[in-house]
């Protein structure tokens, strides 16, 4: 949600700062802005809008300067337009700021900063903490970074904030409470940015800021960390393990597509090391490390948001089918603020793919305060989430760049099945045959997935036909229920057409009231299991003249008699099938969209990251 990035060294501020802004307009492209200090002056370019306007606007100014700080807005106070585009100036126009986050006690702050005559252009909370700096600098006689310090400690909320100072030039100032910062350190020059994608091709040498410090990166080369207590902090500087390559598009239309491409890969990574068919082993170093807890747990609570929390649905079935333990499933949104039931002898699983998502991290934080061991299933390394868990597994999707989720969550159903296969192995609750069988299947899940991928010319084939549908409904039973939630979603937030996710036998308690000619039905009946159940589904919506389009195994004549329209996908062990079934309606979605014209890269309203409430 926003994104920033940061400049302070010997080259030109600009570029550096419009390619990082690029890389990560995924966070938020409401409107965008720079500012670059040069000789002296302060020039603030800021447009409502993607990077692309800010690049045109631009072109007709002065860019030079080698200090800058720019953002991408994802727009919380304040509707996007230019006056609210960040970078905001203070009212001396001495200090520029560029904030990712929310600061929550601001309509107090104002006010007794409108008392002091302050006047404010925009209708941000940003602009409230870079008056209240100024005030503080100016009414205290402090340095930049000393009234930086002072301020935060006033501030309730969250924030990645940088600060720079026409009177102060050879410093930048950043810090962060709850929101992602990385800072990358080159030859007397630093980088700052919201994720190591506008870095990566200047050093690898980065330094992770935790939550309420601040540092000072001075142009000589300097780096100094304080805590908001004045504590001096030594940098930690770690190694970028992030490839230039896998953050551009590689040959693909959009990151979408790619991402859904990649999924034979990166399952394949995430499964690396972690699990041998043949000697009937499986291996989560998090696990292990946790073993006694995890393995008596009374109970397992999974917590995410969207995509993730589909995800987590599905471990709940394998874990509990599996390893017999209790499983709750909790929107971490809700689960944050209902005073939950936690104890020590509960394990909380946290899924993200960015790691950074608040409701996820706030709902780990309150189950760590009641004891819970934490595990955190995350894609990318070092986030908040990953950091704030007691153990974990990584993903190892590689970035996903793409607003809507599509490798992140094969990835996290893999990993949760494996956990599901660990736990059931050390408890005894699966005998060492099937586990074979199951992790011999596995195995053969990439080629798969790859299998499935050849089918999207049938895929775009039957997009073509129901694109201008008004409304979806997608119906799942047992595993393929969360494939039916995720599968409505992805439709929903690429292509703005209102989708349901239904569990197939809950229809006809309300929804097959909406079966008309006119509303296809996708049906997911990849699980065998539940095979008749689903024949029977499909005949009530043919019924009702509804138009079907089903997911089937291969050779599945039952239902191709029956359905509009079909897509078979390879058979696989149960239990897995989730992971093969998800990936024509990830391709089913992406056509949709893109013939209704959407943006399916960057929908409307979305942003990938969601480090507010
Ligand atoms: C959907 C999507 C979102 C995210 C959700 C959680 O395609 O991307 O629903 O899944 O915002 O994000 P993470 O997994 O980063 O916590």
């Amino acid at each position: 949600m926003c994104g920033i990035v940061a400049y302070i060294g010997s080259r030109e501020a600009y570029p550096i700062l419009i390619k990082g802004l690029r890389r990560l307009e995924y966070r938020g492209y409401d409107s965008a802005g720079v500012a670059l200090l040069n000789k002296g002056n302060l020039s603030v370019y800021k447009k409502e809008g993607k990077v692309a306007v800010l690049e045109d606007f631009a072109k007709n100014h002065d860019i030079a300067g080698n200090i800058g700080i720019g953002h991408t807005r994802w727009a919380t106070h304040g509707v996007p337009c230019d006056r609210n585009a960040h970078p905001h100036l203070s009212n001396s126009h001495r200090l520029a700021i560029i904030h990712n986050g929310i600061i929550e006690n601001y309509a107090s702050l104002k006010a007794e900063l409108e008392t002091r005559g302050y006047v404010f252009e925009s209708d941000t909370d940003t602009e409230v903490l870079l008056n209240l700096i100024e005030d503080i600098q100016k009414e205290e006689k402090r340095t930049i970074e000393e009234a930086v310090r002072v301020a935060l400690n006033e501030v309730v909320g969250a924030y990645a904030i940088v600060v720079i100072d026409k009177n102060e030039p050879d410093k930048i100032i950043a810090a962060r409470k709850g929101s992602p910062l990385v800072i990358g350190i080159g030859q007397n020059e630093f980088f700052v940015a919201s994720d190591a994608s506008p870095i990566i091709e200047y050093t690898n040498n980065v330094v992770y800021l935790n939550d309420e410090e601040f540092a000072v990166l001075n142009r000589n080369g300097q780096l100094d960390i304080k805590t908001l207590g004045n504590l001096e902090k030594t940098p930690y500087i770690q190694k970028l393990e992030m490839d230039l390559e896998k953050i551009e598009k590689g040959g693909y239309e959009h990151f979408m597509l790619k991402e859904i491409y990649e999924q034979p890969q990166v399952i394949l990574d995430c499964m690396r090391g972690r699990m041998n068919a043949e000697q009937g082993w499986i291996k989560l170093g998090g696990v292990n490390e946790y073993a006694t807890r995890i393995n008596n747990a009374k109970r397992i609570i999974i917590t995410a948001c969207g995509t993730s929390w589909h995800s987590g649905l599905i471990g709940e079935y394998l874990i509990e089918e599996l390893a017999r333990v209790p499983v709750e499933v909790e929107y971490a949104s809700e689960f944050r603020y209902r005073n939950p039931i936690v104890t020590q002898n509960d394990v909380v699983l946290a899924i993200s793919q960015s790691g950074e998502t608040a409701d996820t991290l706030s709902a780990i934080q309150i189950a760590k305060e009641r004891q819970a061991l934490i595990y955190g299933i995350c894609n990318v390394i070092g986030s908040s989430i990953a950091r704030e868990a007691h153990a974990g597994s990584y993903t190892h999707a590689g970035p996903e760049i793409g607003v809507a989720s599509t490798k992140a969550f094969t990835v996290q159903v893999t990993i949760l099945t494996l956990m599901a296969l660990q736990l059931a192995q050390s408890k005894g609750t699966i005998s060492q045959s099937r586990l074979r069988t199951i992790l011999y299947e596995m195995e053969q899940v990439p080629e798969k997935v790859k299998q499935t991928l050849k089918l999207d010319v049938k895929i775009k084939e039957i997009a073509a036909k129901y694109f201008e549908a008004k409304n979806f409904l997608y119906l799942g039973r047992g595993l393929a229920f969360p494939i039916a939630l995720e599968g409505a979603l992805k439709l929903k937030e690429i292509s703005y057409i209102h989708a349901e996710g239904y569990p197939a036998a809950e229809m006809k308690h309300g929804p097959i009231a909406l079966i008309d000619e006119n509303m296809p039905v996708v049906f997911i009946a990849t699980n065998k299991s539940a095979h008749e159940k689903i024949v029977s589904n499909i005949q009530e919506v043919k019924a009702r003249k509804g138009k079907v389009i089903a997911i089937i195994l291969e050779g599945d004549e039952t239902i191709k008699g029956l359905a509009d329209d079909y897509i078979e996908v390879p058979d696989t062990d149960e239990l897995l099938s989730p992971l093969v079934a998800i990936v024509p309606l990830q391709l089913l979605s992406y056509h949709i969209a893109l013939m209704r014209g959407c943006n399916v890269d960057q929908p409307r309203n979305l942003a990938k990251s969601v480090t507010v409430e």
